[in-house]
């Protein structure tokens, strides 16, 4: 299990994406086999999402092997606004030869929470071959995550009873923020089931919580763990540079 951290600060949110396109790209180069990778929601993941459509990013993917997952999602209708699924369609999948079967969505609305995140549990369990995760082999080859200006990370909100969920790997989230939306969220093990993990943060306004988190407060992105290092692709105003 790693807590290394390795901060990667790019002139501004722009840059960040390229890096961080480099980075993805690079990454899953260096393996074999299938892929799988968790998105995250928000504009500084779309711009990477929109890198990959390119080249030289995109000849630099081998599509067929890459599964598609998602660290959390909002329980509204499939063509709501406030849905990942639908950024990441419309920024990355939707204008690559991803093959439909690769792309592991979680449930829209009418699905209840509680039902869509046993149902992408069980999805996750089909890809991985297993019921239980083994530190020899990590469940997601790059994870993808932000970090919420309360510190939250996924849909993993500071103070709520998921952040000591061990039994699941997809639970519902409680209501972190106002006003409330429905959400299904990877838990901290399945998240550490990771090679990899990226946080991307830009921005002036997430200077203060990564001030924070960076000095080892107990906020939920502060206790990410993955099988490799932690990078922090951030631009200059969120380092505060
Ligand atoms: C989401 C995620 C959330 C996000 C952070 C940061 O919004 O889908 O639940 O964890 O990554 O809130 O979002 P920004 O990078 O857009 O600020």
């Amino acid at each position: 299990m790693s807590t290394e951290r390795i901060l990667d600060v790019s002139a501004d949110a722009d840059a960040l994406a390229d890096r961080a396109a480099d980075w993805f790209v690079a990454e899953l180069a260096s393996r074999s086999g299938p892929l799988a990778v968790a998105l995250s929601g928000g504009s500084t993941p779309k711009r990477l999402y929109e890198r990959l459509t390119r080249d030289p990013w995109r000849s630099g993917l081998d599509f067929s092997r890459i599964h598609w997952f998602w660290g959390d999602e909002r329980i509204v209708p499939a063509d709501d606004a406030r849905r990942n699924t639908l950024m990441v369609e419309t920024a990355l999948l939707n204008h690559v030869p991803a093959p439909p079967e690769n792309i592991h969505v979680i449930a829209a609305s009418p699905t209840t929470p509680d039902d869509a995140a046993v149902a992408y549990e069980a999805e996750l369990k089909r890809f991985y071959g297993a019921d239980t995760l083994g530190p020899e082999r990590p469940l997601f080859d790059i994870m993808l995550l932000g970090v919420g200006s309360d510190g939250h990370t996924a849909s993993l909100f500071p103070g709520k009873p998921s952040l000591a969920v061990r039994d699941r790997w997809v639970v519902s989230s409680e209501p972190g923020l106002d006003p409330f939306v429905p959400r299904v969220t990877l838990t901290f093990p399945a998240i550490a089931s990771s090679r990899a993990v990226a946080f991307l943060a830009a921005g002036a306004d997430k200077k203060p919580i990564l001030d924070k988190v960076f000095s080892g407060a107990d906020l939920p992105s502060a206790h990410v763990t993955a099988a490799g290092p932690i990078h922090w692709f951030l631009d200059k105003a969120a380092a505060g540079e």
